[in-house]
């Protein structure tokens, strides 16, 4: 069994869900820990990172949508040989509307992956910025959902609902979720309101919040544009060295 299903969810946009995402699996990767990455925003940026999607014929679309089709399928190799990607194409957006008032709704990505398990140490889902049926797909097959939090003005706002969508799945589909934690990230050091909300965010979610914070930086921000993760793009960065220790700290929580 995969130590840890791991969903990285915010429904605020732009907070660096899919970043961590990335660099995260690529750094389990690095450290020969086999690492499924399943990609399940119809931005598809983290498919980006990692794989072409022009040529694929099937994406994470199909395994939810149709029942004949399997991870084996879908699943992609990368230039990581301890990296997997199950790549999402912009088709995606369309299954929020087809799987609404289907009644295994929420399990598709649970059902499809839980056979598989066994073949990865780490499962790493991006989701997209909003609470839908592709979120809860991600929070009912995780076993740990970890929130990205930019430090900027309102970093707190929509955080309730957010919390509030975990209890549920919590209550019901999934009582075995877990919440591993709170990275700050696009943090500026420079910046007296970025020290601030840091605090803010510490009053709030105490020690779950990681001792990491992923700072603001031109090389993570550059990185997915060259199809690199930021341990092959600028490996002495910042961005390297913070994504690097965060995954110690992901992994010394399980
Ligand atoms: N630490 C960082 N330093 C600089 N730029 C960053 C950093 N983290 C993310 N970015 C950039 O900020 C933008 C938003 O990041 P990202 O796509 O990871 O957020 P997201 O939460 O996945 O967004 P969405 O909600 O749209 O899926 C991207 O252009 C990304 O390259
Ligand atoms: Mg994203």
């Amino acid at each position: 069994m995969a130590v840890m299903t791991l969903a990285i969810a915010n429904q605020k946009g732009g907070v660096g869900k899919t970043t961590t995402a990335i660099n995260l699996a690529a750094a389990l990767a690095q450290k020969e820990l086999k690492t499924l990455l399943v990609d399940l925003d119809p931005q598809g940026n983290a498919t980006l990172s990692f794989v072409d999607p022009n040529p694929l014929k099937l994406s994470v679309y199909d395994l939810l949508l149709q029942p004949d089709i399997g991870v084996p399928d879908v699943v992609q190799s990368t230039s990581l040989p301890d990296l997997d990607v199950l790549p999402a194409r912009i088709s995606l957006a369309k299954a929020e509307v087809k799987l609404v008032g289907e009644i295994d709704s929420h399990f598709r990505l649970k059902d499809k992956l839980d056979p598989y398990r066994g073949l990865y140490e780490y499962i790493v889902i991006d989701t997209p910025p909003t609470l839908g049926v592709l979120t809860v797909n991600a929070l009912v097959a995780a076993t740990h959902l970890l929130v990205p939090i930019q430090s900027s003005y309102f970093a707190l706002e929509g955080t309730d609902d957010l919390l509030e969508t975990y209890q549920k799945i919590r209550s019901r589909p999934n009582p075995d979720l877990q919440f591993l934690g709170v990275v700050i990230t696009l943090h500026d050091r420079r910046t007296v309101l970025a020290k601030d909300i840091k605090k803010q965010i510490r009053q709030v979610f105490g020690d779950k919040v990681f001792k990491t914070t992923i700072s603001k930086s031109v090389r993570l921000e550059e990185s997915p544009a060259y199809r690199q993760s930021i341990f092959t793009f600028a490996p002495s960065s910042s961005g390297a060295i913070e994504y690097y220790s965060l995954s110690e700290e992901v992994i010394g929580r399980v």
